[in-house]
């Protein structure tokens, strides 16, 4: 008799409010100091972007250069692990920050687990799809305290996919800045919990849509209380992405669990 094919656990259980990058506004983005601001702050999940560096070593990293975020230039796939402690991920963002590196999923896994913070992994590829889904998968996989929560979501459809077969219980959602015609065959694909689009395309239609296919709807990236208060007087979405969690945790609507 034939089986179903395995299905996430879902749903994936996110709280209104997710921190971008980390507590991205108030400290570099994408660092542990980012990831343990927004844990103080009072968020409890937080977003960042996972890509490999040259040898492989799976990092938290969104660019595939370093020119913006650090004191170094190049690509990343230039790099490997060792050159870690030698690169500044901080001080641009300000002097108090000097010194913060580049974080490895594992140190950041570890950070996240001892801090009762749950994830949502964004695969950042930049061109090694199933690599990156595999060394994610990997990660996941060896921990042997699992994150109170986690998703793993991409624009990389095919990274999301390849990450799919790996890790088939761990909840996906695939991002789309706006979402083209076949969206919902394309998380229905990938047995989806969710879609994460860009706040320009997360009306109340795309929400009533993606809620009637049985998916949440969540947006990047809203750090303005306006917008944020439209949204929740116009069913804008389940949950936010911000770069300032402190704007929010304590919005009556934003602030509060589902
Ligand atoms: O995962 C939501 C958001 O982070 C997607 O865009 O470019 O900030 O990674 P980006
Ligand atoms: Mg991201």
């Amino acid at each position: 008799m034939p089986t179903d094919p395995p299905r996430p656990a879902r749903p994936a259980r996110l709280p209104r409010l997710v921190a971008h990058r980390g507590a991205s506004g108030s400290a570099p983005e994408n660092t542990l100091a980012a990831f343990r601001r927004a844990g103080a702050l009072g968020a409890s999940w937080v977003e960042f972007d996972v890509t490999l560096l040259g040898d492989g070593t799976p990092v938290i990293f969104h660019d595939a250069t370093l020119d913006r975020t650090t004191d170094r230039t190049g690509p990343l796939n230039a790099i490997g692990r060792a050159d870690l402690a030698t690169i500044d991920a901080g001080l641009r963002f300000g002097p108090a920050f000097a010194g913060e590196r580049i974080p490895t999923l594992a140190e950041t896994l570890a950070l996240l687990r001892d801090a009762g913070l749950s994830a949502n992994i964004e695969l950042k590829p930049h061109g090694a799809s199933v690599e990156t889904a595999a060394a994610v998968a990997d990660a996941l996989a060896g921990m042997a305290v699992p994150l109170p929560g986690i998703t793993v979501s991409s624009f990389d459809h095919r990274s999301l996919a390849a990450f799919r077969e790996h890790a088939p219980s761990v909840p996906v959602a695939p991002l789309f800045e706006t979402p083209a015609p076949g969206w919902r065959e394309t998380a229905a694909a990938l047995r989806a919990e969710a879609v994460h689009v860009g706040r320009n395309a997360a009306d109340a239609a795309l929400v009533a849509a993606a809620h009637a296919a049985g998916l949440a709807l969540r947006c990047y990236t809203v750090n303005d209380r306006a917008e944020a208060a439209r949204r929740a007087a116009a069913a804008g979405g389940d949950a936010i992405f911000t770069d300032y969690p402190e704007r929010f945790l304590g919005d009556p609507y934003w602030g509060a669990s589902p």
